[in-house]
């Protein structure tokens, strides 16, 4: 009898040490060398100074020099230790052979821990009015920016049997939304890398993490929000805006304890337990609770497919009723 009553308890108290455990980070940076595209601005700025408080090595890479050395300035000011070393690199991460001798450069003067692919912008636009150019540079930011580095750096953390690669998605590369054919299309290919990655790297244990980022604060967001068509704007405001911060924070945690998802909030839990699919998972918790939650995220998933379809429709039905005007 006092077993059955003591039950609950014991079920509520064993679901807490999980969760406990699932975000307390298992590894630590201390020491160790990060290694940021993007690392001048936005998510990629926070996570660099979130690694600068742990303790960790910083390398930041981006294009422009002015941004980079106010960003270093700013993420060293946060160090806990005088022996951490704290570089900028000016880099075109869509230079194929200047990306892959700088990775090569970097990694030789201090063997990189984890990596973190962050560089990345949105451009949004109705598919047919993207231009030549637009699609390209969305393709070579988002995606191959992301190859480049990965290439020249996954043999040496293969070969050294120790790492973590970060590649950062986002939540529109699990979802269609109206606007984001081209942004959506190189994000739904960095899943298939990480996914393919995360298989042939964890034998080497070099784990990967896709971060999928919501609408975050960032500059990047605020110059995507000046393409952004009507039908975009609505039915993203449905979701709000996160802090960078928080955005960083999950990331990094998440890539510490090897997960594979690395989201935030509650709808992003949604989408990332409706989009699961055949990804790796950690442990046979999490994958039954995905199993017994599936079915009823379905559900809640097509009133916002339905809301999204009348935003479309509604403005669709503006613009026609303008013109006729
Ligand atoms: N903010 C959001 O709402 C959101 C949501 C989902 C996913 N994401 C993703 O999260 C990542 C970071 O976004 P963010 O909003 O934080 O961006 P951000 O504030 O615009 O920062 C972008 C960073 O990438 C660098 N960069 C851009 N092009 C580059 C290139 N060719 N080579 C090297 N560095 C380059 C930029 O510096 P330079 O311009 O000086 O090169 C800057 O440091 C992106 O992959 C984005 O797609 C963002």
């Amino acid at each position: 009898m006092l077993f059955i009553m003591l039950l609950p308890v014991l079920l509520v108290t064993f679901l807490l040490k999980l969760y406990k455990d699932s975000i307390t980070p298992k590894k630590t940076l201390r020491g160790k060398h990060i290694c940021i595209t993007g690392g001048s601005s936005g998510i990629g700025k926070s996570l660099a100074v979130l690694a600068s408080q742990q303790g960790a090595h910083v390398t930041i890479i981006a294009r422009n020099s002015t941004r980079l050395s106010a960003a270093i300035l700013e993420i060293s000011s946060e160090r806990s230790s005088d022996e951490q070393e704290f570089v900028t690199v000016s880099l075109d991460c869509t230079d194929t052979n200047a990306t892959h001798a700088k990775i090569k450069e970097i990694d030789d003067k201090r063997p990189i821990y984890m990596f973190v692919n962050c560089a990345g912008f949105a451009t949004c636009g109705i598919f047919e009015e993207m231009t030549q150019a637009d699609i390209k540079n969305l393709f070579d930011i988002n995606y191959f920016a992301t190859v480049n580095t990965l290439q020249a750096l996954v043999p040496r953390m293969k070969q050294r049997k120790d790492g973590i690669v970060v590649i950062t998605g986002s939540q529109g590369g699990l979802m269609g939304i109206y606007g984001y054919s081209i942004y959506a299309s190189a994000k739904f290919a960095l899943r298939g890398l990480a996914e393919v990655l995360k298989m042939e790297l964890d034998c080497y244990n070099v784990s990967v993490t896709l971060s999928l980022p919501p609408d975050t604060d960032t500059p990047g967001f605020e110059t995507e929000n000046l393409t952004k068509p009507k039908e975009t704007k609505l039915i993203s405001e449905a979701a709000g805006l996160v802090d960078p911060q928080v955005v960083a924070q999950a990331l990094l945690n998440d890539a510490l304890n090897g997960k594979f998802f690395s989201s935030v909030g509650f709808e992003s839990w949604l989408m990332t337990t409706l989009c699961v699919g055949m990804t790796p998972f950690q442990r046979y918790f999490d994958v039954i609770v995905q199993a017994l939650t599936l079915g009823p995220i379905r559900l809640i998933s097509s009133f916002y497919i339905t809301n999204f379809q009348k935003i479309v429709i509604k403005c669709k039905e503006e613009r026609e009723g303008a013109k006729d005007k």
